[in-house]
């Protein structure tokens, strides 16, 4: 095990550590106008909600290492506090990579990397219109973090209209998770992609509240072959569940019979067929395989 105090570290090598580890990040692209209307367009992975009532984004643009200089996005809220957050998918990755350019401040970086301005309703930045979904927001707060080199600027932004494009909604209206293709920081030069060939769901803790790892039957617990993830799922019904007699099951009635001699491997066949059942998610399944071996 690595271990690093930050004080004795240099800044980059800390960035380093700390965005390869704190990853994937969502990415901010903001657009931004200065007190004579030339508009910016910037991405900001130090970025995330931080509240739905009210609803409030939060990014960061630090002072560059380099040379303890401000980005033009930070000029730009802190003269006109007005934002558009963009959301980036994979089909416009590149383009946006394009706008972290350091261009001279004034250069439209709609402009530079092929994007199109549309007009925002209630602020005065545009919209990126090849942006699936747009976020117009009033700055409500700037809390500078500290005066060096890499210091960041929690740029605090109100949502106060909300776009979404068609083609990622269902029926109802609300966003189809899988319809989108949305993409996201990590460390180095690395990024990674949300769509429907990588996300998973995982069912919420149960509202009885989960029996717990501590209330598992010592035998389970100490499965050589449950991993953490897989316990997880069996610590989270509401109590043990009893033996169904009801439950048919033939690999069950295969393992018993065969292995009724030996003890020992019935029950570490038992748990191999359980974890199995557990990572197709059938979770009351596994619990009846489970309960024949305690
Ligand atoms: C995906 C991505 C994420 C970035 N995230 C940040 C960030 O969170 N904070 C930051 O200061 N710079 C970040 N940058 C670098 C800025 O985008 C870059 O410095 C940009 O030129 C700033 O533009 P501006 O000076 O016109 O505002 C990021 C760059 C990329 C490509």
């Amino acid at each position: 095990m690595l271990t690093l105090k930050t004080s004795d570290l240099a800044p980059t090598d800390i960035q380093n550590y700390l965005q390869h580890s704190i990853a994937p990040r969502p990415i901010c692209f903001a657009s931004t106008i200065d007190k004579e209307g030339n508009v910016n367009l910037s991405p900001y992975s130090f970025f995330n909600l931080f509240s739905s009532n009210p609803p409030v984004l939060v990014f960061s643009p630090a002072r560059r290492v380099r040379d303890n200089t401000i980005k033009h996005t930070l000029e730009n809220v802190m003269d006109v506090s007005e934002v558009v957050i963009n959301i980036v998918d994979y089909n416009i990755l590149q383009q946006m990579s394009l706008t972290s350019c350091e261009y001279p401040k004034g250069v439209n970086e709609f402009e530079k990397a092929g994007f199109t301005e549309q007009k925002a309703t209630l602020v005065q930045p545009p919209m990126v219109k090849e942006s699936k979904i747009k976020f117009e927001c009033k700055v409500i707060q700037i809390i500078p973090l500290g005066t060096e080199g890499g210091a960041g600027n929690l740029v605090l932004a109100e949502i106060l209209m909300m776009h979404f494009d068609d083609s990622i909604l269902n029926p109802e209206k609300k966003i189809d998770q899988t319809k989108l293709d949305l993409v996201a920081r990590l460390g180095g030069n690395w990024y990674t992609r949300a769509n429907a060939s990588t996300i998973f769901e995982v069912e919420k803790p149960n509202m009885k509240l989960g029996i717990g790892f501590d209330s598992l039957p010592l035998s389970i617990k100490q499965s050589k072959f449950l991993t953490g993830n897989e316990l997880a799922q069996l610590a989270n019904v509401s109590e043990i569940p009893q033996i169904d007699p009801t439950f048919t099951n033939d690999k069950l009635k295969n393992i018993i019979q065969y292995y009724s001699v030996s003890p020992d491997e019935m029950e570490s066949e038992l748990h191999k067929y359980a974890k199995d059942l557990l990572n197709e998610g059938k979770v009351a399944e596994a619990w009846q395989i489970l309960l024949a071996s305690v």
